[in-house]
């Protein structure tokens, strides 16, 4: 995480810099720093904190120059201090990093012997010490052979940016594990994590690869690998509006992303669903070539909320396609010596593409001859372009930490694949088929009904449990990864303490914790096991618990024993995770504006996790 932007051009640089930060304070918010080069000398500000802080220590006059780098930091090695906030600076030497250096400790050492002292905790001080090392050795190549040189030296992630007052109009880049996107302008260039942080300048983006730096001097821009060797790329056009990227009218992002979901799950199913045929098109899938027809088992892979759709994806495929499919987190897939081969189709879900534990399972399974199906939002992003083959979500940027409409698309993407391959398998029962084909198609507007019918009782809803301290909800089924994402949804922007439960299970632990403050969510929709929840919402009610139902159909009994009914609309059973998500973001979003918390940027959070 941390978020990285260098600038270099005619504009003013810090104006640059803090915009783009902005665009990406949601991958870290302990700290933040910009220098620039003014009149040949390094300027640095750096404040403890948000952006806002920077800013005002920035006051009216900024840092004037045309070049440039900024950093918004998540920390990692070191407390969230201004010492230990980056830029770093060596001498006449600044750099910004996003990642983790393993070997720092030897370097230190190293650094130490050779008379440089070491101001901050960091794992990334080292770095602008090692390179201006370099230059003081007579590097000839100047910054970019220098940075080239002590490249070969760290072990580790990083996406860095350094700057030097010795060749005043150069940044050099380098990436190896997170993100750099550079942004092509008209003699102008732009660095950053993620394409929000470039859009409002250009929409002419080009990714650096792992083992690749770039050289950039106004708008000329030079790559190569790590061992030189030059990379002819082309820039790609990005179809991301800037303005998706900002607030548009709303209080924060998370509630305009919220009432974005219509839409989102449209665009995700544009041009896939035929409903004359009845059938889900994916030629994404082709790019599996014939590897596809050899699979007998599916491994889904994720992290946080993509997640939570992994689970919902283990009942959809295992209901759709009849395929054993397994789930498991990115940080523990491949420390469990995993049994997946060219038999296994591994799917990876992730909103942002970069997640470090995801991609490494990614390439775990890779490597073990498994082909890999990537489900994704952000365009050309690491795991997008590892994968063999990739389902774009068409979710839009989402800037919110907390995850919404990237979820919603999430298993829409899930339900297309399942439904393709219950067809290519032969394996779907054909009245499932023709439920599903039909209703899926009805969500967007469901989706929008649900938020119209319900957000004024949430809100009302929520002022009555935003002071309580724990929450349970419970599900059942394909509806139990809801009531799991639903806690979390909660936790992350409130801070209270919440557990999702499959309701069967209630009686075999936390129906202890059940009195009269705990607030009890439930999703009980009118399927087969209705009646069964409903006798596990009486256990809850016998002891005080405060019930809040979210339902398509209530009955007098359910409305007897429920202090309160959220009604959705009726879907098909199989469908239902779409529409019970959409109440519980709203109940987390209202609890946590209730309780006055910092709902697109909670504490210790970060969007895109690319530490592992
Ligand atoms: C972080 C975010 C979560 C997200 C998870 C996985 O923890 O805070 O909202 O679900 O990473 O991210 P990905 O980009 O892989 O979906």
């Amino acid at each position: 995480m941390c978020g990285i932007v260098g600038y270099v051009g005619e504009r003013r640089a810090d104006r640059v810099l803090l915009n783009g930060l902005r665009k990406l304070e949601y991958r870290g918010y302990d700290s933040a720093g910009i220098a620039t080069l003014v009149d040949g000398e390094i300027q640095i500000r750096r404040a403890v904190g948000k952006l806002d802080n920077l800013e005002e220590a920035l006051g009216d006059v900024g840092l004037v120059g045309g070049i440039g780098i900024g950093h918004t930091r998540w920390a990692t090695h070191g407390r969230p201090s201004e010492q230990n906030a980056h830029p770093h600076r060596s001498g006449d030497v600044v750099l910004i990093h996003n990642g983790i250096i393993e070997n720092y400790v030897e370097l230190r050492e190293e650094l130490a012997g050779d008379g440089y002292e070491i101001i901050s905790e960091t794992d990334t001080e080292v770095i602008s010490h090692l390179i201006h090392r370099q230059l003081e050795r007579g590097e000839p190549g100047g910054l970019f052979e220098a940075t080239r040189a002590v490249l070969s030296l760290l072990t580790g992630s990083y996406a860095m940016v350094v700057m030097t007052s010795r060749e005043p109009g150069v940044l050099v880049t380098a990436k190896n594990s997170t993100p750099v996107v550079l942004g092509v302008g008209d003699g102008e260039s732009f660095i950053a994590s993620d394409i929000p942080a470039l859009l409002e300048y250009t929409r002419d983006v080009l990714f650096l690869e792992d083992g690749e730096l770039a050289r950039i001097e106004g708008g000329k821009i030079e790559v190569t690998t790590f061992d030189g060797t030059p990379v002819d790329r082309e820039p790609r056009r990005v179809s991301w509006d800037p303005v998706t990227a900002q607030k548009g009218g709303y209080k924060h992002f998370l509630l305009k992303e919220i009432h974005e979901q219509p839409q989102a799950i449209i665009d995700t199913m544009r041009g896939r669903v035929a409903q004359d045929t009845a059938d889900v098109v994916l030629p994404e899938l082709d790019a599996l070539g014939d590897r596809l027809g050899g699979i007998e088992k599916m491994c889904i892979v994720a992290c946080g909320t993509a997640w939570h759709s992994a689970l919902v994806g283990k009942f959809i495929m295992e209901r759709f396609a009849r395929m054993p499919t397994e789930v498991d987190y990115g940080s523990e897939f491949r420390y469990r010596d995993p049994l997946v081969d060219e038999k296994t189709l591994l799917i990876v879900v992730s909103q942002s593409g970069e997640t470090a534990d995801t991609l490494a399972a990614l390439e775990a399974a890779q490597k073990r001859g498994a082909p890999v199906l990537a489900i994704c939002n952000v365009v050309d992003s690491s795991i997008a372009r590892k994968a063999d083959a990739v389902l774009y979500t068409h979710a839009g940027p989402e800037i919110s930490v907390a995850s919404t409409k990237a979820f919603t698309t999430q298993l829409t993407a899930l339900y297309l694949l399942g439904l393709h391959l219950g067809r290519r398998t032969g394996k779907i029962d054909k009245d499932l088929e023709a439920e599903c084909i039909q209703a899926i198609v009805e969500i967007p507007r469901l989706v929008e009904q649900i938020l119209q019918d319900t957000e004024e009782a949430i809100a009302k809803d929520s002022r009555l449990f935003s002071q309580t301290d724990d929450f349970l909800y419970l599900g059942r089924g394909i509806n139990y990864p809801i009531a799991l994402e639903g806690a979390l949804k909660l936790k992350e922007i409130s801070y209270i303490h919440a557990e999702g439960y499959p309701a069967g299970e209630m009686k075999h632990g936390p129906i202890a914790l059940i009195d009269e403050f705990m607030p009890v969510v439930v999703l009980i929709p009118r399927d087969e096991v209705y009646g069964k929840t409903l006798s596990n919402l009486k256990e809850v009610e016998s002891r005080g618990g405060r019930i809040i139902a979210i339902t398509d159909g209530a009955d007098d009994e359910l409305r007897s024993i429920a202090e309160s009914v959220i009604e959705i609309p009726q879907t098909s059973t199989s469908l239902m995770p779409l529409l019970l998500a959409i109440p519980l973001q709203l109940l987390a979003y209202y609890v946590a504006v209730e309780r006055g918390t910092d709902v697109d940027q909670p504490r210790n959070l970060a969007k895109s996790v690319t530490v592992e």
